[in-house]
């Protein structure tokens, strides 16, 4: 920025926090209006096949119940279901709910029931009888064939190139590695659930969980062919979202159809079994080949992912980016299949793609180590590499060195025994594992826009349509605008999550703060140079008294806002084009410690060093807490969550909290997370790398290696339950 900060880069506090406290910040299933219906979803309890009868009868004499729809008797909407598609979605045809008898997946909407209330929907929606015609469905990843994607995911860095001879490399090597490392799928369950609430009207209001207000409207408006109304979708405050509120979700189109159907405000709220079958982190077998020299210089790298996804989606992540271009090496093959499961399709969630191929990767490199017999962290900074040689140019900046050295001496590394099983506190096993992350630095492809007002009181209303999804955006935003417009955070009044606001991309990506943060800082330059040259034309400046002296609030002050003159300026952020002169990303060392109870397995992360590179650090405070929410995240993947099907069914076997398990609080020891300094002035206009995902990649891997050193026992399929890790001790 031109001028001194004294906020941005500093720890604020959350600007929204008083609001989410007191109970004031409303979620979507929150807004109270008269005469609302509460929908209720049924689902199929097969996983393929067709609808042969539904019988709704008994479901509509239930008190309370207004209307019961299937697809026999929902309203019109597109024939055609290529036309549902959005911004996130992967090659293929998008699930509409309700649109013919098909079944796709266990858990899809059949039919929805619309009552007075709540309870009435819910239990007559168990009333609601249906009869199918089941066909042989396949759930079980390693049982269906593997394939290329034809079509490519827009957006989606494509698989990088092979280059040299890797198959002959790794042959040839003297020093090797060959394993298979398989993940479960995994839910995103923010704690906030799915939720709509449509307020029917001239203008229809719908107050939707998601990470895109704008996507949504546009998606609502051309579904359902709402000609003439005009259609605003709210999402002031998001519950957390993870990935699973970046496409449309069944719930808004669901809650959508009902309104439209009764002429209805009508809101509908899944339940946490309902939400299984939203999306998951796409399930994966992979297998990395790793071959080096006696100095641990990497000769081979191959790397390959079969991906789950379902049978009318191609869905597709960058699981494999970083195998290309983390590491030094000349010799590396990746390759990316998916296999067709009859379930729904897989979605992004929180760094898609990297935090399974990662685990992969850095496990493969910490059994290397192993043979060896070389310290984990030396043999990656003997494969340092500064050019991201799979596009053969350089980074925009790459602090990874640093963290490994911040990190590991925060962790106290260079204290460990190398021997697996050599460290022990009574009956605990003690191991100290550590991995690398990397994360995808850029802005959104698609461009954002802000708006900055002088309001009558003085204030500087900064207006844009993208979410705070517990990111903390409001704070930074607000951060951002105080600075630009040399006024304090008091001026400063935000208003976001509503698509009736300007323009601004889905909020994920980890771009949000590069992307929207640089409009809003573009958008108050223009307003403080209209101030300025205002202040200059009606001569409220005294003799000698530049404005360029003058800080926008203190102009707008001498001004006295010029009753009924708006004062306002409105930017537009396109990408920023740094073109291929660069890559970029965002880079993360994660040490862990894990103590594991030799007799009952039982594993216990009792400490974590987490050092990020990540460009500019907005603010301090609500970074780390990304960085923390994101490791509890990676300690749940790496221990507890395993959203496993029983195949027979075709079903998640889990159906709520009670089986799905997330780390709590007494599963979350010392987190210690550290940022070291970088500096970018390519990556975006603030310097800005975003810190949402880099945080969950490295920890599932740290904590695999961690209990490798502490057992002896290499776990290579991920959650690393009690069950799974006492079955290999006692093999
Ligand atoms: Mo993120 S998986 O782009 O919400």
């Amino acid at each position: 920025m031109d001028q001194e900060q004294t906020v941005t880069g500093k720890s604020i506090l959350r600007v929204d926090g008083p609001q989410k406290v007191r109970g004031e910040a409303k979620y979507a299933a929150e807004y109270n209006i008269p005469d609302l219906l509460h929908a209720y979803v049924v689902t199929a309890s097969i996983a393929k096949g067709r609808i042969l009868s539904i019988d709704l009868a008994t479901a509509r004499r239930f008190p309370g119940v207004v209307e019961v729809l299937s697809h026999k008797n929902r309203p019109w909407f597109w024939p055609v279901s290529f036309l549902y598609k959005d911004a996130a979605g992967p090659p293929g045809k998008p699930f509409v709910p309700l649109y013919d008898d098909r079944v796709y997946f266990s858990g899809q909407p059949v039919a929805l029931v619309i009552a007075e209330n709540y309870e009435a929907a819910r239990d007559a929606a168990a009333l609601v009888k249906v009869t199918y015609k089941a066909e042989q469905h396949t759930t079980d990843l390693a049982a269906s064939a593997a394939f290329k994607p034809r079509k490519r995911r827009i957006g989606v860095a494509p698989v990088p190139h092979p280059t040299g001879n890797a198959d002959l490399a790794f042959a040839v090597a003297p020093l090797k590695i060959e394993s298979t490392y398989t993940t479960s799928p995994e839910n995103h369950h923010p704690m906030e659930l799915f939720a709509t609430t449509v307020k029917w009207g001239k203008i229809v209001t719908v107050y939707d969980k998601t990470q895109s207000p704008k996507s949504v409207e546009l998606f609502l408006k051309f579904a359902f062919r709402l000609i003439g109304r005009k259609v605003r979708v709210v999402s002031s405050y998001v519950g957390g979202a993870f990935g699973l509120g970046l496409r449309p979700q069944q719930s808004v189109f669901l809650a959508l159809m009902a309104a439209k159907a009764l002429k209805r405000s009508v809101r509908l709220v899944l339940p946490r079994d309902h939400m299984f079958a939203l999306g998951y982190r796409a399930n994966a077998v992979q297998t990395v080949s790793l071959a080096a020299d006696e100095q641990g210089r990497l000769q081979a790298i191959r790397h390959r992912a079969v991906a789950a996804t379902s049978q009318f989606e191609d869905a597709q992540d960058p699981m494999l980016l970083f195998s290309a271009s983390l590491y030094r090496c000349n010799n590396i093959k990746l390759t990316y299949e998916l296999a067709k499961l009859d379930t729904v399709s897989p979605c992004d969630m929180r760094a898609p793609g990297a935090a399974t191929g990662m685990f992969a990767l850095e496990s493969a490199m910490d059994e290397l180590a192993y043979v060896l017999d070389m310290d984990p962290l030396a043999l990656r900074l003997t494969n340092y590499t500064e050019r991201d040689q799979s596009e053969n140019r350089p980074f925009s900046s790459k602090a990874l060195r640093e963290c490994y050295a911040l990190g590991s001496e925060r962790f106290g590394w260079h204290k460990r025994s190398r021997a697996p099983r050599s460290m022990r506190e009574d009956k605990e096993l003690i191991g100290w594992g550590m991995a690398t992350g990397a994360w995808e630095a850029a802005m959104s492809p698609a461009p954002a826009r802000a708006k900055v007002m002088v309001r009558s009181d003085g204030k500087f209303e900064v207006t844009s349509s993208i979410t705070d999804i517990g990111t903390g955006t409001y704070t930074i935003l607000s951060q951002i605008a105080a600075d630009t417009l040399e006024t304090t955070m008091d001026r400063v009044v935000i208003r976001l999550g509503d698509s009736a606001l300007p323009f601004n991309p889905i909020q994920g990506g980890s771009w949000t703060a590069a992307t929207s943060g640089a409009a809003v800082q573009s958008a108050c330059r223009k307003l403080k140079s209209t101030i300025r040259s205002r202040a200059k034309h009606t001569g409220v400046l005294g003799r000698g008294q530049g404005a360029e002296l003058l800080s926008a609030s203190a102009l707008i002050d001498l001004l006295k806002l010029q009753r009924g003159r708006k004062l306002s300026a409105t930017a537009t952020m396109f990408s920023f084009p740094f073109g291929k002169k660069f890559s970029s990303a965002t880079h993360a060392a994660v040490f862990a410690e894990v103590r594991v109870d030799e007799e009952l397995s039982v594993v216990r992360v009792t400490r974590i060093v987490c050092a990020v590179a990540a460009g500019r650090i907005l603010n301090p405070n609500t970074a780390r807490s990304q960085i923390i929410g994101a490791t509890v995240m990676g300690i749940g993947k790496a221990l507890h969550e395993d959203a496993a099907y029983d195949h027979n069914l075709g079903r998640c076997m889990a159906h709520g909290f009670a089986d799905y398990h997330i780390p709590t609080n007494a599963d979350v020891y010392d987190i210690d997370v550290v940022f070291v300094d970088e500096t970018d002035a390519e990556v975006s206009p603030l310097g800005v790398k975003g810190v949402g995902e880099i945080g969950v990649v490295a920890v599932a891997p740290a904590i695999a290696n961690a209990i490798f050193h502490a057992t002896g026992e290499r776990m290579r399929h991920l959650p690393i339950t009690i069950d799974r890790l006492a079955r290999a001790g006692s093999r």
